[in-house]
């Protein structure tokens, strides 16, 4: 069968692709079922942009997966998700590893049950080695959340002569956020039709290329991936210059 992965440029691919996973609730209750079983079936999806992530080389993928907003739902609904994330992370630790693949989190750590935290630490220690794709999952994650974070350490080490106000820039700036260490994504993908960023990698997302779908999550898969990538691809990212200078 003929895929839209052999149309991809390999050396015009991002290197951090970030995904909004929107959707869940409401492809379950097309079903007529309950907004849990969405969550369930959102899994399918990680696990495949995850492997569609790796065997293309993309070095970095962010997955939005539950917001500090998220917290605000009924309780039956947020536990559901936090037992999810337990036995997916236990399931898939394996996948992990057999795939090259390194888990990394981002969010507020604190705020996260323990048996989670336990799992996370766990599986971000069994993959520390890998060298192929970093899979980033935001939980209890928030943009402002980050920038609130990265303002009070940077006034901190102002505060203790560990940093000098005038040196503070975009990079240093870089530094303290909870995405250290990574490039900004180029590419973020929404699913679901909805048309925002909910609090996402707001500083991280200054020039990324924005694509979105009406794809509900539990229902996309590595071509719905692939044609993301492919729009991309067809996209001139000038950068504030001008199209001659590109
Ligand atoms: C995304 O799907 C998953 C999380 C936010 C945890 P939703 O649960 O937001 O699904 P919809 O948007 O209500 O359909
Ligand atoms: C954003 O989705 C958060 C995640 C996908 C984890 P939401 O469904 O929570 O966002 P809003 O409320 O529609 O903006
Ligand atoms: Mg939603």
């Amino acid at each position: 069968m003929e895929s839209l992965k052999d149309q991809l440029i390999r050396e015009k691919l991002p290197k951090h692709v970030a995904v909004i996973m929107d959707g869940n609730g409401r492809w379950a209750q097309k079903k007529g079922n309950s907004r849990i079983f969405g969550h369930q079936h959102g899994v399918t999806a990680v696990r495949e942009v995850t492997e569609a992530a790796a065997e293309l080389g993309i070095g970095y993928l962010t997955l939005y997966a539950f917001s500090t907003e998220n917290w605000s739902r009924p309780k039956r609904e947020v536990d559901a998700l936090m037992s999810l994330l337990v036995s997916t992370i236990s399931s898939e630790t394996k996948t992990l590893i057999k795939n090259n693949v390194r888990l990394n989190t981002i969010g507020c750590r604190e705020c996260l049950p323990a048996s989670v935290l336990k799992k996370l630490e766990d599986a971000e220690a069994k993959t520390s080695e890998n060298t192929g794709l970093t899979l980033v999952l935001a939980l209890s994650y928030s943009s402002r959340w980050e920038i609130v974070d990265a303002s009070k350490r940077i006034a901190r080490d102002v505060q203790n002569g560990k940093l000098n106000v005038d040196d503070i820039d975009d990079n240093i700036f870089s530094e303290y956020l909870a995405t250290k260490g990574m490039p900004d994504p180029e590419l973020m993908i929404r699913t679901s039709g909805e048309l925002r960023i909910s609090n996402f990698l707001l500083w991280q997302l200054a020039y990324t290329e924005l694509y979105f779908t009406e794809v509900l999550w539990p229902d996309y898969r590595k071509e719905d991936f692939y044609e993301a990538l492919l729009d991309y691809q067809r996209r001139e990212r000038r950068f504030g210059k001008t199209s001659q200078q590109i």
